[in-house]
């Protein structure tokens, strides 16, 4: 499965961006805060129905607004399939699959699978277990 095509309305600092996408890597490079990592925090959402760098929605809504969309087209074996979803502040989230009626957001997981790996930041020095070569270990959510 590939990603062919993101788009993002009111996501975090994205009033509106098309992203079109090809198989194999794709590397986003730009200044810090750009906007880098809210465009796969976008895509892990999609994926997942969860950020990995918060715990509710209302970071994820552009400042001013009350509702993001994230939509996709995705490719599996030749056949495309579209996902919307929509981030409601005051509702219940919505999907779409392939333009149909609103279902509940939860009927879009499992279809846009994603694996996400994250730097976090150092947990406190009781986390950090040592290794068995003495050194300490790394935290990264995945
Ligand atoms: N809800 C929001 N509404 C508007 N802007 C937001 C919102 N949440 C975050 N931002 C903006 O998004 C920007 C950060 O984007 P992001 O974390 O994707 O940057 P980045 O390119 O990954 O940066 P870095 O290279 O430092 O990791 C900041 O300018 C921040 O103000
Ligand atoms: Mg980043």
């Amino acid at each position: 499965m590939y990603l062919e095509h993101l788009s993002l309305t009111d996501f975090r600092s994205y009033a509106q961006v098309d992203l079109p996408l090809e198989p194999g890597v794709t590397v986003l490079v730009g200044a810090n805060g750009i906007g880098k990592t809210n465009l796969m925090e976008a895509i892990g959402y999609l994926a997942t129905l969860s950020s990995h760098r918060v715990s509710s929605d209302a970071p994820l809504l552009r400042f001013g607004t009350d509702r993001a969309l994230v939509r996709a087209r995705l490719v599996r074996g030749g056949q495309t399939t579209v996902l919307e979803l929509e981030i409601n502040a005051s509702r219940a989230n919505r999907g779409r699959i392939n333009r149909s009626n609103p279902v509940r957001a939860r009927d879009l997981l499992g279809i846009c699978q994603t694996v996400l790996f994250a730097p976090r930041t150092w947990r406190s020095s009781r986390e950090i277990r040592p290794t068995a070569a003495g050194s300490s270990t790394s935290c990264w959510s995945a």
